[in-house]
């Protein structure tokens, strides 16, 4: 049985739960969204709350979210400072919406844009020198898991997305397992696969950097996400938040997520 609250007595980590909008939310519909978020989750301190808009609606909900416990981030930003880089977004335009936070390689963007773990390793890069702090997502595929790859999958996407950070950079990155068989499916990965994944994630990241960046380093858990899984997910020793994307669509479903995560 796990401990039951606090659910985080023994982790140093503070827990971390963001929300990916994904293409979703017009401007007025991101405002109504972020509106009740504000109000709803006003007295949580427990928690880090992001929330990531598309690059449409950071503008007016960075206005509304300034007086609040809410971070703001963004879904992807270009490796390049400035230049002729057509439908891009550089580091300095989502600073000057206070942008803190930006998803790189979610698996979404490794699959449809073809990111890889080189690409993503320099837009880790480019966003620590604005300093915006990189939420790099990995994650194995259903053929991966099942042809025992997942280990081996997850090493080469921490090695190779992590690429040149040095450890103090490692330490203000967050990382994001998602299991892509595990993203909008409905199928979570259990308490015992997250908590296996995360665990070897920060066996690697001892490897690569040290013992003590791979204790601060947080590790949030994405795929299929809702306030009926978050406790028992966010209860794993080496779970510290999650990156949410239906349920965060929605005021209640997002709010309780949080809520049950405390
Ligand atoms: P999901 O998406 O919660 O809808 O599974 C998670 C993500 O893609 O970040």
């Amino acid at each position: 049985m796990q401990e039951e609250s606090p659910i985080h007595m023994n982790k140093d980590r503070k827990l971390i739960i963001a929300g990916n909008w994904k293409m979703n939310k017009t401007v007025a519909e991101a405002l109504d969204l972020v509106n009740g978020l504000k109000r709803e989750l006003a007295p949580i301190k427990e928690v880090d709350l992001v929330v990531c808009p598309p690059f449409t609606a950071l503008s007016e909900v960075s206005k509304v979210i300034l007086d609040s416990n809410l971070r703001l981030g963004a879904q992807n930003m270009s490796e390049h400072n400035f230049g002729a880089f057509t439908g891009e977004i550089a580091a300095a335009m989502l600073k000057e919406f206070s942008v803190r936070f930006v998803i790189l390689g979610h698996s979404e963007r490794r699959q449809y844009q073809k990111e890889s773990d080189e690409l993503i390793a320099r837009k880790a890069l480019a966003a620590h020198a604005a300093a915006l702090k990189p939420i790099v997502c990995i994650g194995e595929t259903l053929a991966e898991r099942e042809s025992g790859r997942t280990e081996k999958v997850l090493e080469t996407q921490v090695r190779g997305s992590l690429a040149g950070l040095s450890t103090a950079q490692m330490e203000e990155t967050i990382l994001a397992y998602e299991p892509v068989w595990a993203i909008g499916t409905g199928k979570t990965a259990t308490t015992e696969q997250a908590q296996s994944a995360h665990a070897f994630i920060r066996k690697v990241l001892a490897t690569i950097f040290n013992e003590t960046v791979a204790k601060r380093v947080r590790i949030q858990y994405g795929g299929s996400v809702k306030a009926a899984n978050a406790r028992e997910l966010m209860s794993q020793p080496d779970v510290d938040g999650a990156l949410v994307g239906g349920a965060s669509l929605e005021l209640r479903s997002f709010s309780d997520i949080v809520k049950n995560s405390i």
